[in-house]
């Protein structure tokens, strides 16, 4: 059984909804917490056929799937699934995203992403799980190097933000624990995933829902950022390789992403053609916390994997619009 947690959000419901296309059995967690829209988070479960209201654990119309709606701060009940059910691998992907909001609510923060990390990495342990692959972020990077350098084998020991100083705590931790326990860890340093049931605090969502609600659309530096956007097929098929992989060495890190950085202003101005609308746009400073770039260096995932990302910028953006028209009727 592979148990997936962050299955309400964007990435995990994906990953399940692929994994029971290919017969695997799930268990899949989520505290369903309101750092966005939780009606989305709901709507995703449902189309795994899951009743996120239904508290009788009999929520689940798909017999591939077992769906507990728990915090992963809450170490009794998580210990209890791992006692329930025969875990052979855990791909870890509840966390608290986003840099920005990362300032305002640190403790939310590092209770989420470090203390939550340390009771499911610590259940691995005790429950001698095989595998446990987890999300990183290419937050990590700084922004004083070159964007063609963002490889692994950095040394990074400053972090722009409480986000990124957690998933690098995270990857600390992983290291140690499956060097110290031996079980193999995996971390995965995604680049701006995007995609139909996307995060709403994600700029591309930001922009496609502002321009339909005639908002106002602020542009960080002006649009002058770049993002290497990364599809969430894209993703979601490389996660599928990870679980018959048989890893070379205990702990690992791999950036997964596109190495095909896109401007901010561009990603407006294809949306802007996609829908046909035009949006009103206010120019704004650079958010502290942000990079001015980004761009994922693949060599490690090309040459151990057949790591090869199908979508380009154009066709995921209108596979996105065509998700929000129907999803939202406008
Ligand atoms: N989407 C991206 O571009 C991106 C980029 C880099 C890293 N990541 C990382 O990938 C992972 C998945 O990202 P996503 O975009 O799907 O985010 P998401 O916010 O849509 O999903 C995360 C899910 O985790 C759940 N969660 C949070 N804290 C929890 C807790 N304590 N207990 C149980 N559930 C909890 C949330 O309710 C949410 O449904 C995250 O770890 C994120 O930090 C995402």
């Amino acid at each position: 059984m592979i148990l997936v947690t962050g299955a309400a959000g964007f990435i995990g419901f994906h990953l399940v909804k692929k994994l029971v296309e290919y017969n695997h059995n799930v268990v899949a967690v989520d505290n369903i917490n309101d750092f966005y829209d939780v009606n989305l988070k709901k709507n995703r479960l449902k189309l795994l056929g899951i009743n996120a209201d239904d508290r009788s654990f009999k929520n689940c119309i798909n017999e591939n799937i077992i769906f507990y709606k728990i915090d992963l701060l809450d170490s009794i009940s998580l210990n209890k699934i791992f006692t329930k059910h025969k875990i052979d691998l855990v791909f870890h992907l509840a966390s608290h995203a986003g840099v920005k909001y990362s300032t305002n609510i640190p403790k939310t923060y590092l209770n989420n992403n470090i203390i939550g990390f340390i009771n499911l990495i610590d259940a691995v342990r005790n429950f001698n799980i095989n595998k446990f692959i987890y999300a990183s972020s290419s937050s990590l990077y700084p922004n004083n190097i070159d964007i063609s350098e963002l490889n692994e084998n950095l040394n990074l020991n400053e972090f722009k933000s409480i986000y990124a100083a957690s998933k690098k705590t995270n990857e600390i931790i992983a290291n140690t624990y499956s060097k110290i326990y031996d079980f193999n860890s995996i971390g995965l340093r995604f680049f701006s995933v995007y995609g139909p049931m996307g995060r709403p605090d994600m700029s591309y969502f930001i922009f496609c829902d502002s321009i339909f609600k005639k908002k106002k659309i602020k542009l960080y530096n002006s649009g002058e950022i770049y993002r290497d956007f990364t599809y969430v097929d894209d993703v979601v098929d490389f996660l599928l390789n990870l679980i018959n992989h048989k890893e070379d060495s205990k702990y690992a890190i791999y950036n997964v992403g596109n190495s095909k950085p896109v401007k901010i202003l561009d990603i407006l101005n294809k949306i802007e053609k996609i829908t046909g609308l035009s949006a009103e746009k206010i120019m704004f400073k650079k958010n502290k916390e942000d990079n001015y770039a980004t761009c994922a260096k693949l060599d490690r995932i090309k040459s151990e994997f057949n790591y090869n990302p199908k979508w380009d910028i154009d066709s995921g953006l209108h596979s996105f619009v065509s998700w929000y028209k129907d999803y939202y009727n406008v």
